[in-house]
């Protein structure tokens, strides 16, 4: 009780930094590997689509998709989409309803990152929230490599096939990929792994070949989720730890642009105040930390009533957080309401959203501002005309954990740190 008093107490006086430990500076240079991560030039934000990304992926019910609309809510039509037109009327628990049928829309990931596969350059999808890596290659029927940088194996000399090597995952209930496994050279940044195993997809679901900005994916998560088959396979961050100076992956995902994921070392230029350390129980396969506690603009810390645990998700573009917490946050919004057919929280465009504070392993409190939760347009309201926008935090629909994706990880300085395991985060500069 004690601890926990003289923790609100300190919550309430500071913004950064609530107690030590801190991670303390690194003073040698060493092997470090930067890679951009590049915001895609035809991504088209929809917040609905990539609602439900995030819930397939985590398997996640999508209970609210198919309610009733508000009267007054006209959703935006999903324009390059076959599957979407007059799907109004689909039965519940179809993917095809209303406008915000997933598989119609491209991926909802806003970065990707290039990687050196057998001497060939391939833009991938870093995600901190899956372990297997696969990239789109000659095998694939050509017809789906429309757009595509494909990886041709026959073109390297450094490439060979694992016998009986097998691959299969599935981000959820429509899309996956499946195939071959493989392994070559990976080179991340100038950081290179010798044998990287990786997946040779034979198969990808639409969302993956409609999505020519991507040629696959990189999955950081901890090795125990791989799915290959022998496997588990170790991640190409398992893989290249040991030759790091530092067996650290740090991310600074950026907004407005170009970020930058770099292996190897904390650059302290990247963060201000200190960097605060919290454990992560990986024993999902996840980057998973507590965030019990959260605070809307200069509101009062509250606890979730929910559970409690989330995870720090590269490959998700929303922050799905503990149904109290969103609740709360959009009682805050002038105009907000809830809108069943999109499955989400909608506001007018115009409302200048406040400020979101998460607790972060009891130690750090990180600050969301409002305009990082600004997610897209949504639609508009029939009766004003006035646009309505989707928010980037939205309801976890009582999952076992919260899942911050994007929205979230582009206000902070993150360390993914294999000591301990455990996460730093920071202030970026
Ligand atoms: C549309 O505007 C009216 C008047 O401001 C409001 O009462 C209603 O809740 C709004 N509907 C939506 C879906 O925003
Ligand atoms: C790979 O492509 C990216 C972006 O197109 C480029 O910046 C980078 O220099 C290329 N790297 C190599 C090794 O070709
Ligand atoms: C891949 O796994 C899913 C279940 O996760 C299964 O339904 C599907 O048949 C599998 N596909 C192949 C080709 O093994
Ligand atoms: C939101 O947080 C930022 C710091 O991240 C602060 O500068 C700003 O004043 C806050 N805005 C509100 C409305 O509290
Ligand atoms: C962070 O804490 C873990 C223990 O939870 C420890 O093993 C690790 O070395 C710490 N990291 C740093 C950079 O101090």
């Amino acid at each position: 009780m004690h601890l926990l008093l003289s923790f609100l107490l300190l919550f309430s006086l500071s913004y950064t930094v609530l107690s030590i430990p801190t991670i303390s500076r690194p003073r040698r240079e060493g092997r470090s590997f930067r890679v951009e991560q590049v915001k895609r030039s035809d991504y088209v934000a929809h917040g609905p689509a990539a609602l439900r990304n995030a819930y397939r992926k985590y398997g996640i019910a999508l209970t609210d998709f198919n309610g009733v609309d508000l009267e007054d809510f006209e959703p935006l039509e999903v324009k390059h989409s076959s599957a979407v037109a007059g799907d109004q009327d689909t039965a519940p628990g179809s993917d095809q309803t209303g406008a915000v049928s997933a598989t119609s829309v491209q991926s909802d990931v806003e970065f990707v990152s290039p990687v050196v596969v057998g001497g060939q350059n391939v833009s991938l999808i870093f995600d901190t929230g899956s372990a297997d890596m696969w990239v789109m290659n000659t095998k694939l029927p050509e017809s789906l490599l429309h757009g595509h940088t494909a990886f041709d194996p026959k073109k390297s000399r450094t490439f060979h096939d694992v016998e009986g090597g097998e691959f299969n995952i599935s981000y959820g209930d429509s899309s996956y990929a499946y195939g071959g496994v493989g392994k070559d050279t990976v080179s991340i940044g100038g950081a290179t792994v010798a044998e990287q195993t990786f997946g040779l997809p034979t198969s990808v679901s639409e969302s993956f070949t409609e999505d020519t900005a991507s040629n696959g994916l990189v999955g950081l998560g901890f090795s125990s989720i791989n799915t290959m088959q022998p496997g588990p396979q170790k991640t190409f961050f398992d893989n290249v730890a040991a030759s790091l100076d530092e067996p650290v992956l740090t991310a600074r995902l950026r907004s407005d642009g170009v970020g930058e994921y770099e292996f190897g070392r904390v650059d302290q230029r990247k963060y201000s105040g200190s960097l605060v350390n919290i454990s992560v129980d990986a024993s999902n396969g996840f980057w998973q930390f507590d965030a019990g506690q959260f605070a809307v603009g200069d509101g009062p810390l509250r606890k979730v009533t929910g559970r409690s645990i989330a995870i720090a998700d590269t490959g998700t573009s929303l922050m799905l957080a503990s149904s109290d917490l969103v609740q709360a946050y959009y009682r805050e919004v002038g105009g907000a309401l809830y809108a069943g057919s999109v499955g989400g929280y909608i506001y007018p465009c115009k409302t200048d959203l406040p400020n979101l504070s998460v607790a972060l392993g009891n130690k750090f409190k990180a600050t969301i501002p409002g305009s990082f939760i600004h997610f897209a347009e949504v639609g508009k309201n029939k009766t004003t005309g006035e646009q309505l926008c989707f928010g980037g935090v939205q309801s976890n629909e009582g999952s076992d954990m919260q899942i911050f994706g994007d929205v979230f990880l582009k206000s902070l300085f993150v360390v993914f740190d294999q000591r301990g395991p455990s996460l730093g985060f920071a202030s970026p500069t």
